[in-house]
Formats: structure tokens, sequence, C-alpha cells
């Protein structure tokens, strides 16, 4: 199952206290920055006690009731609710940034199907050329490259089916025409809504790794692209937006709720990770594990295993969350965002190795917003270590 085995907390080193005698201010130590506030933003806030989301100024449940994710680009690269008229702007912009892509990806089509799609992802990134990325306009580069990261994940699907890119309709929401990208049939209305509602719940989350990774680039001064290219290389990774894969795996291996706990056990004695529980901030269930759980339920009436799926799902939660509870010394380790995400994007049929590539598709906008965000108020980000090594032989 899942690789990650317990971090190791003190490698191949001298211990601090080897190093120097402990006390001195520059002693502290903030492994994984945890609790350090490195930014202002008003992009998001994520309060773990209340097990709270706020993005720019809408609770997430509402933001989702009364945006669409083209309304939740504007809002976040433009700092204001977008009007109707805006939207809809946007949602043409977004369009037409899709074309590009597509005409751009098209020609690649080929190096698609040998890579892994994050892999693929970090490489069409990175060698994108569209004019509008040195667009002066935050939001024109912005939504180019959710455009690129969208498209890319869709042809890569068809990629590996060995099929060949469709081209993208401009006169379809974003949601609705990556389905269709990569599945080839116009998806319900219903379906569409639900991705919908993904990409906005993924849009933005405080100062999460590959957030950071992107201001950390800002904050150089390199460009939007180097920030949003390294973000997707932090995203990659199996603690951050690599777990929904693993997490469905998971539950395909458990397969009915009678045998959860006892997988489960195996899997903690074996020393590894439960995918999809657990986060570095919420102390309670993540705000968004339920927000797509909501989305998948509408799925219900079209697809007769979106309630056996859920039932599967809340069970191996709920045994998850009881034997973690157990090991945990008082530390609460509940589900998070990608436990949901594994069973919504399964239901709506996205394979499981594009699920990050989703994720990269929704969280785009966000890496953009705190790009500028950091631009705009710029202190390089240059922390400190503390040396454990060997003493100077020369001393
Ligand atoms: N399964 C089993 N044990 C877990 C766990 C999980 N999912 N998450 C945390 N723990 C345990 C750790 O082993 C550690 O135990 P210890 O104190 O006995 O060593 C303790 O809880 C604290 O873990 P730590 O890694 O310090 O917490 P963190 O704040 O860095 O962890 C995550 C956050 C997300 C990295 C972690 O919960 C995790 O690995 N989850 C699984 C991967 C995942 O779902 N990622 C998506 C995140 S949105």
């Amino acid at each position: 199952m899942c690789p990650i085995a317990q971090p190791q907390k003190e490698l191949n080193m001298l211990s601090a206290s080897e190093a120097r005698p402990p006390g001195a201010a520059s002693d502290q130590v903030h492994f994984g920055l945890e609790g350090v506030i490195v930014a202002d933003t008003r992009l998001s806030d994520v309060d773990g006690k209340q097990g709270r989301l706020t993005i720019a100024g809408f609770s997430l449940e509402r933001l989702v009731e009364t945006h669409s994710f083209e309304g939740v680009v504007s809002l976040l690269l433009g700092g204001h609710a977008p009007t109707p008229s805006e939207s809809e702007r946007v949602r043409g912009l977004l369009g037409q940034a899709r074309l590009r892509a597509h005409a751009w990806l098209s020609a690649r089509h080929a190096l698609l199907s040998s890579l892994d799609c994050m892999v693929t992802l970090r490489a069409v990134l990175a060698a994108y050329d569209a004019p509008l990325l040195d667009s002066a306009a935050s939001l024109d580069a912005a939504l180019e490259l959710t455009a690129l990261t969208g498209v890319a994940t869709a042809h890569w699907v068809r990629a590996r089916l060995g099929a060949a890119p469709l081209e993208p309709d401009p006169s379809l929401g974003h949601a609705s025409d990556l389905l269709r990208l990569m599945q080839d049939v116009r998806p319900s209305e219903r379906a569409a809504r639900a991705l919908d509602v993904y990409l906005m719940t993924v849009s933005d989350h405080g100062m999460n790794a590959s957030t950071f990774t992107a201001r950390v680039v800002a904050s150089t001064g390199s460009d939007l692209v180097s920030a949003v290219t390294a973000a997707v290389g932090a995203l990659k990774g199996p603690l951050h937006g690599g777990a929904p894969g693993p997490v469905l795996d998971m539950l395909e291996a458990i397969g009915t709720a009678s045998a959860a706990a006892s997988w489960l056990e195996r899997e903690l004695a074996a020393g590894r990770r439960i995918m999809g529980m657990g986060h570095r901030v919420y102390r309670v269930r993540d705000p968004r594990a339920q927000v797509l759980e909501n989305a998948l339920r509408t799925l219900a009436s079209e697809d007769p295993n979106v309630d056996a799926r859920i039932a599967l799902a809340r069970a191996v939660e709920t045994q998850a969350e009881r034997l973690l509870s157990a090991r945990s010394r008082g530390r609460a380790l509940k589900a998070n965002v990608e436990f949901f995400t594994a069973v919504l994007l399964d239901g709506l049929h996205v394979p499981r190795h594009a699920f990050s590539g989703v994720f990269a598709a929704g969280r785009m906008a966000g890496w953009c917003a705190h790009f500028y965000e950091q631009q705009a108020a710029n202190r390089l980000v240059r922390p400190s270590s503390r040396y454990v090594g060997k003493p100077p032989t020369d001393a």
C-alpha cells in the first residue's frame, strides 16, 4: 500500500545538543515550520480548531453555493466578488486559453503518454510559452496557466488510453469541458457541477506546502512559471497532493465495511500511514471533506454505485479515526480533503493517476494569486538553519 513509513526524526548526524549548548534563542528550530506565520494574505484562512475554511471572504460552503470555478478565479486574482458579467467574461477567456493550450499540447501528444501525470504537468508548465504569460495582467496569466494545467491533465488521460486529444469547447464551463476532454462525452449538469465544486474547494488553502513553495520562488524575484512549476513539484508528494490515488487503492483493497478494521490495523502495525487521514492544521474533520461528500451525493440519482461508495468510505473513515485516536496520544487524526477527493473523482470516472493533476488544475489560481501577493509585498524568504555537523577541525 502506501510506501510512506514514519519519518525518521534524527538522521545520521550529531544531535543539536552535541553541536551547541541548548538554550540560546538561535537554537529554536521550527521543524516543518509548524505554526510559523510567514506572510499576510487576503486569499484564504484555515481555522484548524473549528474546521473552517475561508476563501477571499467567503466560507467554503457559501463559496461553492454562490460561485462557479471561473468566479473563484476572478475572486482570487481580482480581489473582489465578480459581477455576473465579469464571471461570464472570465469564462470566455478561460475557454480561449484552453484552445491555445490544446494547440500547443497537441503537437506534443506523444510525449504525454510516456510520462506520469504530474511529471507531464511539470514539464509542460516549464516549457509553455504562451504570449499572455508575459502579460502585465495577473488574471490573464493565471487563466493561461489554469487552462494549460486542466487541458494537459485531460490530454494526458487521453494519451494514456492511446486516444487523440479532443479540441476544447470554449462555450462550455471549465469543469464541464475538462470532463468532456477526458471522456469524449458531454457530462451531465450534475457531474459538471460536482467537478466545479471540487475545483473551487481546492482553489486555495492557506500556507500549504506547494503555495509556500510558490511564494519562496516569487520572493527571489523569479517569474510566475518558475513559481508554479516548483509548486507542482511540491504538490506531487504523497504527503500533500499525491494522496488521493492511494486512498482509492486503499478503499478498493478493503472492499467491504466489515474488512476495514483488520486491514487498517495491519497497515498501522506495518508502520505505514493511512492515506487521506491527518492534517498539519486541522484538528477536526477537514471541512473540505464534507463539501466534497455533499457534491458526490448529488450524483446518486445518476449513478447507483454512489451510495455504496460513500457508505464504504464512511465506514473506513470511522475505523481509521478510531484506530488512529487510540495510537496518537491526544493528536486528532481525521479525514482530510484527499479522502473524499478520491471518492468524488472516482465517482466522476476520472482515472486515479490523474487525481493529482486535477488537484493542480484547481489550485493553479491560488498559486498564481499567492505569487502576485508575494511580489506586491516582497521580502526574500531566507530562513536559517542550525548547524549540527562536526566542528571545524582547524578550530
Ligand atoms: N496515519 C498514521 N499515522 C499518522 C498519520 C496517518 N495518516 N498522520 C499522522 N500520523 C502520526 C504520525 O506517525 C506521528 O506519530 P508519532 O508522533 O508517534 O511519530 C503523528 O501522527 C504526527 O505526525 P506528523 O507527521 O508529525 O504530523 P504532520 O502534521 O506533519 O502530518 C500529514 C500531516 C498530512 C503529513 C500526515 O497526517 C499524513 O502523512 N497523512 C497521510 C497523507 C495524507 O493524507 N496527505 C494529504 C494531506 S491533505
